[in-house]
Order: structure tokens, then sequence, then C-alpha cells
């Protein structure tokens, strides 16, 4: 499989490669960023390089105090304009090590290769870079895509089922919005022609609208739900767990009943839940909508699913967005 994406406004392209093993990878790296976890499972078969920065995944490796640690290595090993980072590992190393990589000299030469189902299907693509401040997540970041991505599907071997289902979650919403097939490939557990059609529809979006100002808002299918639900959840419901909940909730929401059964029992036989705790509660929700980066003066902008690979943008006011949702927890 190889593909390669152009996004208009930049005029970079991302190239998506795939490598069978892990010893198969195939890159150059002036400069390597790894995942604690990866670094343990696969020593020695993975790229070898003389300068080397292993981090810890999870939320706490995208801090600036992590980034600044990266821009020091950087600079003590002279990376230059035309130097390459390579970062191996989950949506949290490759963000932080994206931004650095981004940043350093203007920006340097990027390769993410993806460890979690995740990253592969969605983090790795489309150039958003972050780092928390304060607790808060993603508020600094650059929008940069990684010249090359690689896919290697034996990662996935010693991710556990929680993180696999963060990323089957993000993979069904990718189903939604623009292809059915997904799902099939999902069930049949073939996660590289998986992860291969979720990069394909991401990809053919994120190419038309890097700064999403239009389509890419797509992408945030169950999302507005999502973050609620993660935040009443004190973060005990992972993310793309919430996500999962959240998709069924906006189909209710356009009235679209049946599409959203049919949504929960496709969740349901890929053993991903999507039944909401009773602990979140419509007030819950209406607070925490409060929050949302996306308000405007005008209301907020839901992406709804009619059906399979149909879904639309719609502005819904508050008081229009709130008797819907009273009706869906009703
Ligand atoms: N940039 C984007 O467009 C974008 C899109 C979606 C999500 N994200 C970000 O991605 C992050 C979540 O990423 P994630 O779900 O990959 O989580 P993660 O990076 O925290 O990884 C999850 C856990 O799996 C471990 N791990 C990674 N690869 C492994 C492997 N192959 N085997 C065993 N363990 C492994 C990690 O050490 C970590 O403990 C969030 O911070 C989110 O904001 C970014």
């Amino acid at each position: 499989m190889n593909m390669e994406f152009t996004f208009s406004r930049h005029d970079v392209s991302t190239v998506v490669g795939t490598a069978s093993r892990v010893e198969n990878i195939s890159v150059s790296p002036d400069l390597l960023i790894l995942d604690s976890e990866v670094k343990n499972n696969y020593k020695d078969k993975l790229p070898s390089c003389d300068h080397e920065v292993v981090l810890i995944g999870g939320e706490g490796s995208k801090t600036p105090d992590v980034l600044e640690k990266l821009w020091q290595k950087m600079s003590q090993v002279n990376l230059r304009r035309d130097s390459r980072v390579v970062v191996i590992g989950g949506g949290t190393v490759c963000d932080t090590g994206a931004f650095a990589a981004s940043t350093w000299k203007r920006g340097v030469n990027l390769t993410l290769v993806p460890t979690t189902l995740l990253c592969m299907v969605d983090a790795s693509l489309g150039g958003k870079t972050a780092v928390n401040i304060a607790g808060e997540k993603n508020q600094a970041g650059t929008v940069y895509p990684a010249s090359e991505i690689i896919i290697c599907p034996e990662f996935l071997e010693t991710l556990s089922q929680k993180e696999l289902n963060n990323g089957l979650a993000e993979a069904l919403k990718t189903a939604v919005i623009g292809d059915r097939k997904i799902v099939e490939y999902l069930q049949k557990k073939d996660y590289l022609q998986a992860v291969t059609a979720c990069l394909a529809v991401k990809g053919s979006i994120v190419a038309e609208d890097l700064e999403e100002t239009g389509k890419r808002r797509l992408l945030n299918l169950g999302h507005t739900i999502g973050h609620c639900i993660e935040a009443i959840s004190s973060f005990e419901i992972d993310h793309g767990a919430a996500v999962a909940m959240g998709i069924p909730v906006a189909a209710e929401m356009g009235g679209n009943h049946t599409f959203a059964g049919e949504l929960r029992e496709v969740a349901g036989e890929l053993s991903i839940e999507t039944a909401i705790p009773s602990s979140v509660t419509l007030s819950g929700i209406l607070n925490h909508l409060k929050n949302d980066k996306k308000t405007t003066a005008a209301g907020r902008i839901w992406i709804i699913p009619h059906g399979w690979e149909d879904c639309r943008q719609v502005l819904l006011d508050s008081s229009t967005e709130k008797e819907l949702l009273e009706k869906v927890w009703q």
C-alpha cells in the first residue's frame, strides 16, 4: 500500500507506506523519539539511531516540559534544517514529537510511525500537533503534516484491549463518515486494510481542508458529546469509548433512530460499549457543553449522521440543541 495526500494550503504531501514487520521499517533518523512501551516490547527490532529520546507514553508526555527536553536534545545533537526526526509511538508521543519537529529551525523533516490503532487510523495523519497546558488538552500546537507515515500492524500485537478499543471507536467513526467497508475489515480483524481505508477517508477530507474550516469538521463526529462524557466521568471513560457513545446520540438528535440502533448493534459486535452510564446526566452534558471550543455566538456545529457515509454539518442554537438533547435523554 502506498498512498500520497497533498494538502491544499501548505502544498505539502504526506506519503503513507507500510512495513510488514517492525524489523522492516526503513528509516534513517537523525533523531529518534520513542515511546517507552514500544522500546521495551520491540527492543532490537526497532530502527537504530545514535541520538534517541525515550518518552513515557500518555498525556504526561504532552507537556511544555517534554517539548523543552526535545528542543534541548535537538540543540545538543545539532539537528539541522534538512535533518529527519522519526517518532515511533502512540498519539501522545507523536503529537509532542511532531510539535518539536515542526518548530525546530521552523520545521525539519518528519516521519511518524504510529504504534497504537488510534494513532494509525487518526492521529498520525492530518498535521495537527499539540501539547496540553495546565491540564487542558491540546491548548498549544501547530499544523505540520509529516512527510512520511509508516504503518506496521505488528505493533498492535502488544497493545492492550483498552487501547485497541479506543482505536476501534475512531475507526467506526471513520466508517460512518466515509467508508462502510471499514466495519467489515474490523470484524475480520484485518487491521492493515482497516487502517488503510481509514487513512484514505481522513486523507481525502484533510487534503481539502487542512485548517478545519469546512469538511474537516466531519471528523468531529461523536466528539461534542464524547468530550462532555469524558469530563463528567473525570476522564475515567477513555476518549475513544466516549466518542463511541456520542455517535448514536448525534444520530438520534437528527431523528435517525433506526440508524442509531444499527450503530449500537455494529459497535456491540466490535465489543465497543455505547450505553451511556446513568452518572452522565443531561444537566451534566449541558453544563460541560459550555466549555466546548467550537461554540460561536450563533451556536454550535453538530455532525449528524443520517446513514452510512451520510454525515451533515448542522448549526444548532442553544435552545434547539437543548430541545433535541432532552428528547434523547427522555
Ligand atoms: N494529532 C491528531 O490529529 C490527533 C488525533 C486524535 C488523537 N490525538 C491525540 O492522541 C492521543 C491519544 O493517542 P493514543 O490513543 O495513541 O494514546 P497514547 O499515546 O497515550 O498510547 C496509549 C498507551 O499505549 C502505549 N503504547 C503505545 N504503543 C504501544 C504498543 N505498540 N504496544 C503496547 N503499548 C503501546 C503507550 O505507552 C501508552 O501507555 C491524545 O493525546 C489525543 O489528543 C491526536
